[in-house]
């Protein structure tokens, strides 16, 4: 399905492989360039190496493993050094790299480091509110709040559980996801990016946007991170109140979609000017595929083909960009423009994967 684009994804894919075999793609392209990020201590350098694996898995090709794994060794690195480890973002890091590789190659060492990397995640679970901090200092109270994108950290969890047998990943995994269910989405299936805590009682207290246009809008890719979050949620522990929540969102975002079916950077916005976000989109797909596999649905599976059309149509960048989809926004607030960013392309990819190998054994 989509050969052109999977041809198109893995062309640039095999190009950056040789560009950026020691160095990650930049946070975000600035632009539709990415260039060379070789610090690794933000939440997004598991999506290059996830790309190659992925690349690997379509191929067969010896260099996108080789050079997946030598990145694998830097985010290994990072672990070992404790560099940038203060963060729920673990999960994107470490499942796309070295559970991925583990999964693949049977590498001891990539899950050792992804396990290590799991017994850091729980660290940052609160007993005061049940739930994982998401930023900062775990005794900064001013950063006593979850985030709706946490959803994608919980699947780390869940396989360290599966692999170890100790149920004490899974349990905080778990409490997590009801906490974070309970506050985030709110009663339209709208949701919050950001949500609250008193550090003194656990109690809620108010959910309030980063990235998104206001505190009662709706930022897409919260949405789409609350898609798949709630999927993969759905895969691991089987309660049928969370395909209702699954349901529910994804309605929401279909409910608040432009014309083109690409969503704006906020689905506050439904018409006009405003900038999309593209890499929504792919993480909706995404989404909607994995709980395809659980509860069978043609209506998501339609919509799924439908916004995989309009961004090979419409959103694949051209020779001058390294990236593969244009018109992404990581934070519009912070000055963030339109540009490739690295999660939108894995996004894709991992989306193409999906509809052509429908038995891919999923990283999450
Ligand atoms: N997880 C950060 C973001 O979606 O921008």
């Amino acid at each position: 399905m989509f050969e052109d684009a999977v041809r198109f994804s893995l062309d640039k894919i095999r190009k950056n492989a040789d560009d950026f075999s020691d160095s990650f793609l930049s946070d975000e392209s600035h632009g539709y360039v990415y260039s060379r990020n070789t610090e690794c201590v933000g939440w997004t350098e598991g999506f290059w190496p996830g790309m190659l694996w992925l690349a690997y898995e379509f191929t067969g090709d010896e260099k996108f493993k080789l050079t997946a794994h030598e990145l694998d060794k830097l985010l290994c690195r990072r672990i070992y050094e404790r560099r940038g480890t203060d963060t729920h973002d673990l999960g994107f890091l470490y499942t796309l790299s070295c559970v991925a590789e583990y999964k693949i190659t049977g590498n001891e060492n990539a899950k050792n480091v992804a396990l290590e990397a799991a017994e850091l995640l729980i660290r940052r679970f609160h007993e005061k509110g049940q739930f994982i901090q998401a930023w900062g200092s775990l005794e900064d109270k001013a950063n006593y709040r979850l985030i709706i994108d946490c959803f994608m950290n919980l699947p780390l969890l869940f396989w360290a559980s599966e692999e170890t047998g100790d149920i004490k990943y899974a349990d905080i995994a778990k409490k997590h996801f009801y906490t974070a269910a309970g506050c985030v989405i709110r009663e339209d299936f709208t949701t919050y990016h950001t949500y609250y805590f008193d550090p003194d009682t656990g109690k809620k207290l108010k959910g309030v946007t980063k990235q998104g246009y206001s505190n009662d809008s709706c930022w897409a890719r919260g949405q789409a991170w609350g898609i798949y979050g709630t999927a993969l949620a759905y895969k691991y522990i089987g309660d049928k109140n969370i395909a209702e929540l699954f349901d529910g969102i994804t309605e929401c975002f279909f409910g608040h979609l432009p014309e083109d079916g690409i969503p704006y950077w906020d689905m506050i916005f439904t018409e006009g000017d405003e900038p999309r976000d593209t890499s929504a989109a792919a993480i909706a797909v995404c989404g909607m595929l994995e709980m395809n596999r659980h509860i069978k649905s043609e209506k998501n599976m339609d919509r799924c083909i439908k916004m995989m059309q309009a961004l090979k149509d419409r959103y694949l960048t051209d020779n001058r960009s390294n990236g593969i989809l244009k018109e992404g926004m990581y934070s519009k607030p912070d000055g963030s423009k339109s540009e490739c960013n690295v999660w939108g392309d894995y996004f894709y990819f991992e989306a193409l994967m999906r509809l052509n190998v429908p038995d891919w054994k999923i990283y999450w």
